[in-house]
């Protein structure tokens, strides 16, 4: 097989496609041919040594692929060789073949191709897991979400408008926020000039929004506090711009706020039959057409670390994939 090895932790430039032997599933594994492999934020930083995963060069990174299944261990029952899947890895995915525990492998529906689905479990995952289970977000109100143009952002301003909220998208360029607009965010903010709470106070009538998704951290962060509406929540996705924002206290005493912390990965872990009941969810607004994950871009195999390099620099707009 071919694959992308990492043989030292930093920047991606040194990635090289070697060949390697094929691979044969363990008891509980599904083998998979992978057609697409979806590349996520979390593979720069496992990359880089910078993240809670931590893997040692060297080894194939990309966390999530899609193709068919090529064998199946023994105690495997719910695929089988031919069936078209989507897995999560880890690591691994980057890749013409990937090996990945039977339970995180799932069917997917015939209307989705195999781009579509390697960039599909993670940020949709994560994202209806936020707003279902950790904001019970309500029809009606306000969702304001930041990075809004990237993986995480741009599946939030979807599942938020089919979840019946006002969505407000907030993000770096024009270009991003014209495609949040495209995917039915009902306002915009550029949140590189300006100040960026007065802007989200002006499109709340002064109250500020019930839910804040943020997977972008840093400044941005505390401004959310200030413009964080009575018994708003606070979403913990991620620290894109580095920085790991400290909260004042106060500011959501004050609002009898909450700030609510995300780890999708660990939910799949703990509650797979709420998982599985998400994926439902998914896939039918997938199939009736609600749902379109947004590929804006796709690489070779060779192309590894130009991919991450795009994404650590805030070019990717929605998602972006390896074709093998
Ligand atoms: N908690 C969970 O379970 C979970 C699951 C999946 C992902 N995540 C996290 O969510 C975050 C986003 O992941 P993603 O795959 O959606 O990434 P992405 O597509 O690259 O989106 C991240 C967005 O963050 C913004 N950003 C601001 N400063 C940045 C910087 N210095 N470098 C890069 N981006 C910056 C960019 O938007 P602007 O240019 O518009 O600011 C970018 O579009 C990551 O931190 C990831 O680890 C968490």
């Amino acid at each position: 097989m071919r694959a992308v090895v990492c043989k030292s932790l930093g920047p991606p430039d040194d990635l090289a496609v070697e060949e390697r032997p094929d691979l044969e599933p363990k008891a509980n594994e599904v083998c998979i041919k992978v057609h697409a492999c979806g590349v996520n934020f979390p593979d720069t930083l496992i990359v880089e040594g910078r993240y809670q995963l931590r893997a040692e060069p060297p080894f194939i990174p990309g966390s999530e692929v899609a193709g068919e299944v090529i064998a199946v261990g023994e105690k495997i029952r719910h695929v089988r060789p031919g069936d078209r899947v989507t897995a999560l890895v880890q690591v691994g995915g980057f890749a013409d073949q990937a090996c990945a525990p039977g339970e995180a492998v799932m069917p997917i529906p015939r209307e989705m191709d195999y781009s579509q689905a390697s960039a599909f479990p993670l940020v949709y995952g994560t994202v209806i897991h936020a707003l279902r289970q950790r904001a019970a977000l309500a029809e009606g109100e306000t969702l304001l979400v930041l990075g809004a143009g990237g993986g995480v952002g741009l599946a939030a301003v979807q599942i938020g408008k089919l979840m019946g909220a006002r969505v407000i998208a907030a993000a770096s360029t024009q270009e991003k926020l014209s495609l949040a607009s495209h995917y039915g965010a009902d306002e915009t903010i550029n949140y590189s000039h300006g100040s960026f709470k007065d802007e989200v106070k002006k499109r709340t009538n002064g109250q500020g929004a019930d839910v804040i998704f943020d997977p972008v951290g840093g400044d941005l962060a505390q401004d959310c506090f200030s413009a964080i509406n009575w018994r708003g929540r606070y979403l913990v996705i991620g620290f894109a711009a580095g920085g790991i924002p400290e909260v004042a206290l106060n500011r959501l005493l004050l609002k009898g706020a909450s700030a609510v912390g995300v780890f999708w990965g660990a939910f799949v872990a703990r509650e797979p039959k709420v998982n599985f009941e998400n994926f439902e969810q998914l896939f039918a607004w997938f199939s009736e057409g609600k749902l379109r994950p947004h590929i804006s871009k796709t690489y070779p195999l060779e192309e590894a670390a130009q991919a991450l390099a795009d994404m650590r620099a805030r070019r990717v707009n929605g998602k972006i994939a390896l074709l093998p």
